[in-house]
C-alpha cells in the first residue's frame, strides 16, 4: 500500500529526524504535521539531561507550528528508523487532541516507508478537550 502522505510531508518527518538530539535514549523521532492551509512544520524529539525533561518530537512539533501561528492541522507523520512503527506516546495523545480533529489522520512510518495510521480518535477514545471546560448547568 502506498503512504497515505504527501511525499514532502514524509521528508519532512524523515529530516525532523536526522535533527533529533536524543543521546541518552539513541531513540530519534521526527514528526511532521500538515496545516489545514496546506504549510509543513517540524519537530525532533529534544532529550535532557536530566532524562524527565524530555519532550517528545510531537509536542515538539505542535510547539513549533502554534509559535508560528498555526493551530489548525490535517495529518500528522511520525518517522523512525524502526522496524516496528512508533506510535504517539500517551502524553502527545493528549497534546494533538488540543489542536487536531478526532478525524485526524495520524501515521506512523519508517525508513523502508512502511506506514500505520490511526484517526485520532481511535488512539485516545473520548479525549478530555477544551469542550470539556465549559462550565454547563
Ligand atoms: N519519543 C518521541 O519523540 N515520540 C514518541 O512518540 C515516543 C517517544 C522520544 C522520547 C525519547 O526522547 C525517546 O523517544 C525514547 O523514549
Amino acid at each position: 500500500m502506498t503512504l497515505p502522505i504527501s511525499e514532502a510531508l514524509y521528508q519532512a518527518a524523515k529530516d525532523a529526524f536526522s535533527r533529533a538530539h536524543a543521546p541518552y535514549s539513541q531513540f530519534h523521532v521526527g514528526a511532521a504535521a500538515q496545516t489545514e492551509s496546506g504549510e509543513i512544520v517540524k519537530g525532533c524529539n529534544v532529550e535532557n539531561a536530566s532524562y524527565g525533561l524530555t519532550v517528545c518530537a510531537e509536542r515538539n512539533c505542535i510547539s513549533n507550528a502554534v509559535v508560528n501561528g498555526h493551530t489548525k492541522f490535517a495529518v500528522m507523520a511520525i518517522y523512525t528508523e524502526q522496524e516496528k512503527l512508533t506510535p504517539p506516546c500517551g502524553a502527545c495523545r493528549q497534546v494533538i487532541a488540543e489542536f487536531f480533529r478526532p478525524d485526524t489522520l495520524i501515521v506512523a512510518t519508517n525508513h523502508k516507508r512502511a506506514f500505520k495510521a490511526w484517526q485520532l480518535q481511535e488512539i485516545l477514545p473520548d479525549a478530555f478537550t477544551p469542550d470539556d471546560l465549559i462550565n454547563k448547568d
